[in-house]
């Protein structure tokens, strides 16, 4: 059998991932909503409905013979899109909204870890700004740690480096609502040092399986400076990461974070993102966890990965277990290296409609690929369209190779404002 599969989402993580499920000699027929222009060369793209229209989403599943929907971004999982089709012979790839509390609410996932004695970093969760403006008071380390507890677009942590700052960002979230019901209740927490780690893990409710570790740059400016964005860059496996560290992460995070959920009875399906600290002794420590694949983790893992990603989704949607003899197969020894490139200003205001020139340079290569974020082609012409433009992944046999395919491809492309990093990798 065939399966139709529709992918929501329209940033480069979903077109890594439409790139991979049209490999899959299961796949029917793609389709991507809302999508972006690179995604439309591999599936039929429409703009409508909402993607958190679950009823409309339903009624164009139907008239589209979709069996499989595979969702990218948290948005639709926190409001329950698998909930609303759980009685419905159309399969969602993703937890149930129960499930996805743990990308929805960081009181949620903090009280979870520390009930069940994974390692996080210490914190204390306020209901109302007086309170926590108080708590502020008593602080005499810093910085310190104030997240929103809901969804803020990934911009509802800030790290506070004085007192002042501390209090500034409690008002804004609690009395000013800069992040609406996300900010009314926030965590404060201890700020952890260490090197960060993307640790993604597919999840069939007790079975698990690891995906390759990734190293994210979430700086805008070189040298990890500046603003934190949604990602600059990505390398996987990153080099520094031993077989102890692992080790440490599965005795001391996901195995008890899967046994944790099963015990709330919480069962979890889909890609597990754990967000990781790795401090001087090799110990984790769970900064965030998400719902959802990584945005540009994936970009990297995806091309790394050999093992059907359609037979596996459908097998986890559809409530089986994988055969005990399962594995992943990776690309072995094989290194990818993602470079995106931004509009000038991104994250903050940055302008959009400029051309996109030569993109068709490293469309067909084997050790770099393209994938789109940002684009729209405006008058038959490839343009910017958003903060995050494209996605440049080189593949090579060591870091250094796959880092250099992937500025090699960098260089091809041209558009007016052209941002990256250029110590991605290093
Ligand atoms: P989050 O949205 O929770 O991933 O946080 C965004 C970024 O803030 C993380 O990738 C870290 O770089 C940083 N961060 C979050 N929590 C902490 C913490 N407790 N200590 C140090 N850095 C943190
Ligand atoms: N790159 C981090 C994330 O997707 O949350």
């Amino acid at each position: 059998m065939k399966y139709n599969v529709l992918v929501l989402g329209s940033g480069g993580r979903e077109h890594a991932l439409c790139w991979k499920l049209s490999k899959s000699t299961l796949l029917g027929k793609l389709y991507c909503i809302p999508g972006n222009t690179g995604i439309s060369d591999i599936a039929e793209t429409f703009n409508e409905p909402d993607i958190l229209n679950f009823s409309a989403i339903e009624d164009f599943c139907k008239s589209h013979d979709i069996h499989l929907i595979a969702v990218g971004k948290e948005l639709p999982l926190v409001y329950g899109i698998k909930d609303y089709f759980k009685d419905s012979d159309i399969l969602v790839f993703g937890p149930s909204k129960k499930a996805a509390q743990l990308e929805g609410s960081k009181i949620y996932t903090k009280n979870l870890l520390s009930k069940y004695n994974i390692p996080s970093a210490d914190y204390a969760t306020f209901f109302n700004k007086d309170d926590a403006v108080f708590y502020i008071q008593s602080v005499s380390k810093y910085p310190i740690v104030i997240k929103a507890d809901g969804l803020a677009q990934g911009k509802g942590v800030v790290i506070a480096t004085t007192e002042e700052e501390a209090v500034k960002s409690i008002i804004e979230m609690m009395e000013f609502k800069k992040f609406k019901e996300a900010g009314e209740k926030i965590v404060i927490e201890e700020f952890l040092v260490g090197r960060e780690l993307s640790y993604q893990i597919l999840v069939n409710n007790d079975q698990y399986y690891e995906l390759m570790p990734s190293q994210d740059y979430k700086r805008a400016f070189y040298g990890n400076k500046g603003p934190n964005t949604g990602g600059m860059g990505n390398i996987s496996p990153p080099p520094w990461v031993t077989e102890e560290i692992l080790e440490n992460v599965r005795k001391n995070i996901s195995e008890k974070l899967i046994k944790a959920l099963s015990k709330e009875n919480n069962q979890y399906t889909g890609i597990m993102f754990i967000g990781l600290m790795i401090d001087k002794n090799n110990q984790p420590k769970v900064l965030e966890i998400n719902v959802r694949f990584g945005d540009p983790e994936t970009q990297v893992i995806l091309p790394l990965l050999e093992s059907d990603m359609l037979y596996i989704m459908l097998t986890i949607a559809k409530k089986e277990r994988l055969p005990d003899s399962f594995r992943l197969e990776w690309n072995h020894g094989k290194t990818a290296t993602c470079v995106v490139l931004a509009s000038e200003g991104y994250p903050e205001s940055y302008e959009i409609g400029k051309p996109i020139y030569g993109i068709e340079n490293i469309l067909d290569s084997d050790n770099c690929l393209c994938f789109h974020a940002g684009t729209k082609k405006v008058d038959g012409v490839l343009s910017t369209a958003g903060g995050r433009v494209l996605s440049i992944v080189g593949i090579g046999a060591t870091t250094e190779e796959s880092v250099k395919n992937a500025y090699d491809g960098t260089n091809k492309i041209s558009f007016e404002g052209k941002t990256f990093r250029n110590d991605i990798g290093s």
